[in-house]
C-alpha cells in the first residue's frame, strides 16, 4: 500500500513539473524572440507600421486585425508565421516552437 501511494505520489510529481516547463516553454522570451525577429526584419519593420517587403509589425498585437481579417492573438499570428502567403514566407518548418513563441512573446513588446 505505501509502495502504491509514494509511486502515485512520484507521478504526479513528474507530471506537474512537466506541466510547469511546458507552461514556460510557451510564455517565450521576448529577448531571444529580438534575434529570431532578425530574419523577419528583411521584410518587417519592428518600429514602425511603415511597410517595407511586408507590413510595418509595430503595435501587431494591438490592431483589431491583420490583413487576413482575424484579430492577433498567439494563436493566429503563429497561423500567419506557420503557414505565410501573398509574399509571406511559410516558416512551419523553418523555426521551432520554442523559436516561434519567443518570437510571439517579442512581438508582443513592440
Ligand atoms: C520575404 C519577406 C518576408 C519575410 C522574411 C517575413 N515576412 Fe511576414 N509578411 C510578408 C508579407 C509580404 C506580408 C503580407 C501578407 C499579406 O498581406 O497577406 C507579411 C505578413 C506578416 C504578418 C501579418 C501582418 C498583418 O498585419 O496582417 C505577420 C504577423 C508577419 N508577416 C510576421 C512575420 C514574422 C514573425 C517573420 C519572421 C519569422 C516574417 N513575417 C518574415 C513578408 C515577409
Amino acid at each position: 500500500m505505501k509502495t502504491i501511494l509514494s509511486v502515485g505520489l512520484g507521478l504526479s510529481l513528474a507530471a506537474g513539473a512537466a506541466l510547469a516547463q511546458d507552461k514556460k516553454g510557451a510564455a517565450g522570451d521576448a529577448g531571444k524572440g529580438k534575434e529570431v525577429f532578425e530574419q523577419c526584419g528583411v521584410c518587417h519593420n519592428a518600429d514602425s507600421e511603415e511597410k517595407k517587403m511586408g507590413p510595418g509589425l509595430k503595435g501587431l498585437f494591438k490592431k483589431a486585425k491583420m490583413a487576413n481579417g482575424k484579430k492577433p492573438s498567439d494563436a493566429t499570428v503563429k497561423e500567419v508565421i506557420n503557414n505565410g502567403g501573398n509574399g509571406m514566407p511559410s516558416y512551419q518548418d523553418m523555426l521551432t516552437d520554442e523559436e516561434k513563441a519567443h518570437l510571439l512573446a517579442f512581438l508582443k513588446t513592440i
